[in-house]
């Protein structure tokens, strides 16, 4: 038998057994329990995976915090599993699956673009949730040994655009597993930055981060950032950012300054220009070198996103990548007055300004008004021959909504609930509250376009979080924003067939039943990094990596095989200038005597 298979047996034995997990319990409570898979999921409808660990993500706080307010945790919840940054091991496959046993995979984390139920995936308006991994079940998560996944899933999971669940690791070569536990925010950036478009000269979409561009990452020392620009960086040189600003912390800046990826870009010719975020001349520094064409918020605050607007390019693009905690926060876009020759010039500057991605989850994106969708008209009262101009250019197959007197048109309707397309006739502050009344009601993914502008509009920040958001359109429009993605089980699979190496920022590991110990320190210190949890190492204590912390954890440890396995992977970390990789794993898991997984054959 091969070692694979061995060892996928052994875990699926393990697998009924009472085993260890980190849940959510209550809103801010977090606990290591036992907890059992039901012996009825050992059947035809459901895969069993055997976690080999978890990355911590920030934005699971939200999740701890909230508890059953939270979006994606069930209203009814008691117990569910944490993690969603995970590696996980197939042990038990129906075959209609194409999944084995011994199959390393990565686990896609959005399950449904709808309200449903989580167990059933039957829609559910009123009670359903936006089920995911780590935050909406309790027997799947990356920080519980054993998980259950019904087969079901996959189909439905698909049918929502996300794409494959189960995305199988090709690649496993000069690779960690905390690397490769990077997967899910990996996907994020990546395909944050499919998302990015700005325009080329001839007026067409340019999709993600242009060629020798100049790039802001505020609240730039955060994780997210950090694989952000190594995804950046992975470009051929010719086509590398010319700069790169970034903010933060005047310690976290300092750390950057070694950082190898720092250095390397640097090497290879790229500007990289570090501020401090307390500078009282941030914004002057932020433009010194030429106003960025790409910005990314890393942090949600009033004062960064004002930066953010400050600071653009004409023609650029802010990813809004932080979102809101806070509804109130927002971006401010300065739209300029826009004069046409005539009426029918205008409508057909307008629409074909208007612009909407091709499908769910689909970056490219179109010109013109959504085929058949709503068009609203606001502000155009007593002007019935301008907007006749707007309702003869547009496609027989939209629907109408207006605020003017008689048209000629058959597809006019009273009202709708969602708006595809908005055209906004009027200026200053009427403008700018028109907008502002109807921001709720636009649809995902809608297009608004300020037919007379000269106004300055808020953008709040809460509508703006997910890559459907909608657009403000137009010749008179200054820059373009877009936002965080969901991650797709495309981009997941990219860095399961090439690995991008993260050994450089995990900072500090742990086992599972002291992975609680690890969130402490990590939320309370705010350090830089990544933190992994190892599942199959129940035992290993929260370290910090470097030679010394695990030498000094080595000191403490009470049993045996915890003081081997840190004195072991001390040592690797010596050799490795305190840089975690696959060999420091290696030393710990021959001393807990666990196979390692990734040199199964
Ligand atoms: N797909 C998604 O939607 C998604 C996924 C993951 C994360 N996120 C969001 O992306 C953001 C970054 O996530 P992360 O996990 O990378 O977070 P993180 O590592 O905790 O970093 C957050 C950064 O914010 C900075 N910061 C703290 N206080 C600040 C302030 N008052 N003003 C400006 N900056 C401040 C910190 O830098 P200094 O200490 O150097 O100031 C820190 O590096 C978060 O808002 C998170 O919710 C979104």
């Amino acid at each position: 038998m091969a070692k694979k298979q061995e060892r996928s047996a052994e875990l699926l034995a393990a697998s009924h057994a009472t085993h260890n997990g980190v849940f959510i319990t209550g809103a801010s409570s977090l606990e290591v329990k036992e907890d059992v898979l039901p012996s009825e999921l050992f059947s035809d409808d459901y895969i069993i995976c055997a976690s080999l660990g978890n990355c911590r993500c920030a934005s699971d706080g939200k999740a701890i915090k909230q508890f059953t307010s939270h979006a994606r945790v069930p209203n009814d919840a008691t117990q569910v599993a944490l993690g969603h940054e995970t590696v996980q091991m197939v042990v038990q496959a129906p075959e209609v699956t194409g999944l084995q046993a011994g199959d390393l995979v990565f686990v896609t984390p959005g399950h449904s673009a709808q309200p449903v139920n989580p167990d059933t995936f039957e829609l559910d308006i009123d009670n359903g949730i936006l089920p995911s991994l780590g935050y909406s079940y309790r027997y799947l998560g990356g920080l519980r040994q054993f998980n259950a996944v019904p087969v079901k899933a996959i189909a439905y999971v698909k049918s929502q655009g996300f794409g494959n669940l189960f995305n199988p690791i090709k690649n496993t070569q000069n690779i960690s597993i905390a690397s490769l536990a990077h997967a899910e925010p990996y996907a994020c950036c990546y395909g944050t930055n499919k998302h990015l478009f700005t325009f080329d000269s001839n007026g067409d979409f340019l999709y993600g981060v242009p060629a020798k561009a100049r790039l802001a990452y505020l609240g730039g020392t955060a994780r997210m950032a950090m694989i952000n620009v190594t995804i950046v960086a992975e470009a051929a040189d010719e086509d590398l950012p010319e700069l790169i600003l970034i903010t933060g912390s005047k310690r976290k800046l300092e750390e950057m300054e070694d950082f190898l990826l720092i250095k390397q870009l640097r090497d290879r010719g790229v500007q990289v220009v570090l501020i401090d975020r307390s500078d009282p001349d941030i914004v002057s520094k932020l433009t010194e070198h030429g106003r960025p064409h790409i910005v990314w918020t890393n942090f949600a605050s009033q004062d960064l996103y004002d930066q953010a607007t400050a600071i653009i390019e004409r023609g650029g693009n802010i990813n809004n990548y932080a979102g809101a905690s806070d509804p109130a926060i927002g971006f401010s876009m300065p739209i300029d007055a826009f004069k046409a020759d005539s009426f029918t010039d205008e409508a057909k500057t307008m629409i074909h300004a208007a612009h909407h991605t091709l499908g769910l989850n689909d970056f490219k994106r179109e010109s013109g008004v959504k085929k058949d969708g709503v068009c609203r008209f606001i502000g155009f009262a007593g002007q019935e021959e301008r907007l006749q101009a707007y309702v003869d250019a547009l496609p027989d197959s939209v629907q109408i909504v207006h605020d003017a007197g008689d048209i000629n048109a058959s597809n006019i309707i009273a009202e709708a609930e969602r708006y595809d397309d908005v055209f906004i006739a009027g200026s200053g502050d009427a403008a700018a509250q028109a907008y502002a009344d109807n921001e709720e009601a636009l649809a995902r993914g809608a297009a608004v376009m300020f037919v007379d502008g000269d106004c300055t509009i808020f953008v709040r920040s809460r509508l703006s979080h997910y890559t459907t958001r909608h657009q403000i359109c137009g010749p008179n429009v200054p820059w373009f924003m877009t936002n965080t993605s969901e991650p797709h089980a495309d981009d997941m699979a990219l860095h399961a067939a090439k690995p991008t190496n993260f050994d450089w920022m995990v900072r500090g590991v742990v086992g599972l039943k002291d992975a609680l110990s690890m969130m402490d320190a990590v939320e309370a210190a705010a350090p830089f990094g990544s933190f992994f949890t190892f599942a199959e190492l129940p035992n290993l204590p929260y370290v910090e990596v470097s030679a010394q912390a695990f030498k000094d954890a080595a000191e403490k440890a009470d049993d045996g095989q915890t003081k081997q396995a840190l004195n072991d992977a001390a040592a690797v970390l010596e050799k490795e200038n305190d840089t975690w990789s696959a060999s420091a794993e290696r030393a710990l898991y021959a001393a807990y005597g666990v196979p390692y997984p990734l040199d199964l054959e």
